[in-house]
Parts: C-alpha cells; sequence; structure tokens
C-alpha cells in the first residue's frame, strides 16, 4: 500500500506574519491520519517554518533547488542550505519554472539529482500544455519528461522521489482534469516507470496538481493511480487545505 501525499505549494504568496497564521492554522488542525501532509513555501520563509513545523506531522520544503551543488551562481538556493532547516522535500520542474524561468527537461533533472544528493525528496512536476494535449502529445511531453530524468539519474532515482502529474491547462485556471483524465496520465506515468522496475512503480506516489479543490478532491484521490496532490490556490487557506487533506 502505498502512503497518500498531500502537498501545498504557496508559490509566490503572502508575507511572514501570513505564513504563520497558515502554518500554524494547518499544524492545528492536523489529526491523527494515514495520509502524509507538507507545505513548500518561498525561500525567505523556510528557516521560520521550519521551526515552527518541528515536531509535527507538517512536513516543509522548498519549491525549487538550484542545479548546482555550490558557487557562483547568483540568485539560486543548494540543496545542502535547504537541508540546514529540515527541508524533506523540494518541488522540480513546476510548469511555472519551465515556463517563466527556461527550465529545460535537461536542467529539471539536474536539480532532481541536486536534491537527491542531500537526501531531499523531489518532487517532480510533469505536465502537457493544452496545445500539446489537443494535438495528441500528452504522453509524448510526459515520456521526454520522464526521459531526461531517468538518463541523468538513473531509474533506481524514483525509488526516493515523488512525481506530480499537473497538466498545465488545469494549474490555476479552475478547471480541473476530470477524474478519468487525471487517472488516465497517471496510469500511463505508473506504467511508464514499470516497464524499467516494477518494485518502484508500485511504491512511487504519484500526485495530481491543477485546480484541485475541497469539492473536486474526494474524486479525483479515489483513482487507483493517484495518491495525493500537490496544491496550488487551495493551500493557501488552511480550512480547505485541511479539507483536502481530510478527503484522501
Ligand atoms: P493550483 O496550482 O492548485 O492553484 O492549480 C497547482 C500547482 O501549480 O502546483
Amino acid at each position: 500500500m502505498r502512503q497518500s501525499l498531500v502537498v501545498g505549494n504557496w508559490k509566490m504568496n503572502g508575507t511572514l506574519a501570513g505564513a504563520e497564521s497558515l502554518a500554524k492554522g494547518i499544524i492545528a488542525g492536523l489529526s491523527e491520519g494515514s495520509a502524509a501532509i507538507a507545505i513548500c513555501v518561498p525561500y525567505v520563509h523556510i528557516p521560520s517554518v521550519s521551526a515552527w513545523v518541528k515536531g509535527t506531522e507538517l512536513a516543509l520544503g522548498a519549491q525549487n533547488v538550484a542545479d548546482k551543488s555550490s558557487g557562483a551562481f547568483t540568485g539560486e538556493i543548494s540543496a545542502a542550505m535547504l537541508t540546514e532547516f529540515d527541508c524533506k522535500y523540494a518541488i522540480v520542474g513546476h510548469s511555472e519554472r519551465r515556463t517563466y524561468y527556461g527550465d529545460t527537461n535537461e536542467s529539471v533533472a539536474a536539480r532532481f539529482c541536486q536534491a537527491q544528493e542531500q537526501n531531499i525528496i523531489p518532487i517532480l512536476c510533469v505536465g502537457e500544455t493544452l496545445e500539446q494535449r489537443e494535438q495528441d502529445q500528452t504522453f509524448a511531453v510526459i515520456d521526454a519528461q520522464l526521459d531526461a530524468v531517468v538518463n541523468m539519474a538513473g531509474i533506481a532515482s524514483f525509488g526516493s522521489a515523488v512525481i506530480a502529474y499537473e497538466p498545465v491547462w488545469a494549474i490555476g485556471t479552475g478547471k480541473t482534469a476530470t477524474d478519468e483524465q487525471a487517472q488516465e496520465v497517471h496510469q500511463y506515468i505508473r506504467q511508464y516507470i514499470a516497464a524499467k522496475d516494477q518494485v518502484i512503480a508500485d511504491k512511487i506516489q504519484i500526485l495530481y496538481g491543477g485546480s484541485a479543490k475541497p469539492d473536486n478532491a474526494k474524486g479525483l484521490f479515489a483513482m487507483p493511480d493517484i495518491d495525493g496532490g500537490l496544491i496550488g490556490g487551495a493551500s493557501l487557506d488552511a480550512e480547505s487545505f485541511l479539507k483536502i487533506y481530510h478527503s484522501i
């Protein structure tokens, strides 16, 4: 049995005071559950949030990580820096990074490797644009995104990684993939891994992301290959994030 996981992606939102009430609100609403829960917060909030979540079930993550270990890379944050604050996860290859900041399949794979070098679990985001879906390229796009990581890190690396399927057309748009649309791609991703390593395929958590909300989470999470969610907008409110967490 795979453990489910719900991850909040706060993106570039909020203030430190807002981060405090949100993190503490989530912690206050945690109850004995079988699913794991984490928040990926802005870099500058990591030291504070790290102290607030210490000793709780709420894990901490970053929204990105450098593709190099250290050196003259102005503006980047290394995996070693994140481990100093007990970051368990780092998102890599979010579509906003790919679209607005030039991340490529190869640079995402390098970030994935850097995270793992420091025992941080990468949350690898994959997904197609609307245009790619309409041109029946969804699986080819996913293949290329996964191939780049397999080529650089090897299939065994997926033994300590999370994949998030995030159709770009569903992110922040209010247009969620239907349960069946999401399941189809999740199953495809699991089969891709299974063709190389069945044990890892059975074990890896594959999250859905893209306008997941309290009212659609239950249906999505009930799908056999959907192991939880990467939640953007709805994770900025403790109550709605907790409702999603409790719908597992
Ligand atoms: P959304 O974002 O839930 O606001 O669509 C998800 C994500 O980008 O991770």
